[in-house]
């Protein structure tokens, strides 16, 4: 790895988000294209967020118990 090369922070928010530093492009699986230029972005791990790729809270939430 180069040293001159700049590195960009991760952190990864159990069971959350994982924050990046931005402005970022993000690519879905189907090749769809989302950008955010915010200071840090929150990018939606758990898969329920409205607004995914990024994260809305919704992690926060309770499941209803379906038994
Ligand atoms: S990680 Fe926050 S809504 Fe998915």
């Amino acid at each position: 790895m180069s040293g001159d090369a700049k590195r960009n922070a991760v952190r990864v928010i159990r069971g959350g988000p994982v924050l990046v530093s931005g402005p970022v492009d993000i690519e879905l699986p189907d090749g769809a294209k989302v950008e955010s230029d915010r200071f840090m972005v929150a990018v939606c791990a758990c898969g329920r967020s409205k607004t995914y790729p990024l994260c809305d809270t919704s992690h926060r939430k309770k499941r209803r118990r379906t038994d």
